[in-house]
């Protein structure tokens, strides 16, 4: 039987509580990566981890709006597997559905908080750990179709994952 394609790959997965991302842990668990799963959800994340069984799998608490915590959580993820080769960088909201006449700008401030800056401060901190220790690794975030077409979601949403796809796009011919 041949080797699974990710042994011994660290992967660090933001939004790793349900949807694509807990989807994410599993499918890198079973390529046999050890996996950080990192979210805000404090319940629901550790029963993910749990669900899989596996000491190559734990979860961290980590709100990608606050830096600090995202240095913590790579740093946790270094501690606890020795590496980090790639992040999935996947933690977004939806955030509120209102037209533009009643913009919400708490919202509005959140959702590119999460969106856009917690993405940022991930590869900040991802690639600073990768660069230190010449790893050559892989930075995946989830961006949308919404980060090219306008009108088929909220308008908040669409303008973070426009935003997010020129940081990915500025960070790639920075890093790549
Ligand atoms: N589902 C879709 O159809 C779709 C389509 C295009 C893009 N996306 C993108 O895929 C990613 C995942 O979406 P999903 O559909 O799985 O959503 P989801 O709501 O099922 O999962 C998102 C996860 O992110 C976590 N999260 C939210 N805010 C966070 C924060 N501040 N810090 C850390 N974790 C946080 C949530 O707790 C949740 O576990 C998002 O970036 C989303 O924009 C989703």
């Amino acid at each position: 039987m041949s080797k699974p394609r990710l042994e011994g790959k660290v992967v660090l997965i933001t939004g790793a509580a349900g949807g694509i991302g807990e989807e994410a842990v599993r499918l890198f668990a079973e390529n046999g990566a050890f996996v950080v799963s990192a979210d805000i959800q404090d319940e629901l994340g550790p029963h993910v981890v749990a669900s899989i069984g596996s000491e190559r799998v734990s979860y961290c608490h980590c709100d990608v709006r606050d830096e600090n915590q995202v240095e913590k959580t790579v740093n946790y993820t270094l501690d606890k597997y020795g590496s980090l080769d790639i992040l999935f960088s996947n933690a977004g909201v939806l955030g509120p559905m209102t037209g533009i006449l009643d913009l919400d700008f708490q919202g509005f401030d959140n959702t590119m908080a999460t969106n856009v800056r917690g993405v940022a401060a991930t590869i900040k901190h991802a690639a600073r750990a990768m660069v230190a220790r010449k790893v050559h690794g892989s930075i995946i975030c989830t961006t949308s179709v919404a980060a090219s077409i306008g009108g088929i979601s909220p308008h908040a949403y669409t303008t973070s994952k426009h935003a997010l796809l020129g940081l990915v796009r500025g960070a790639c011919s920075e890093l790549g």
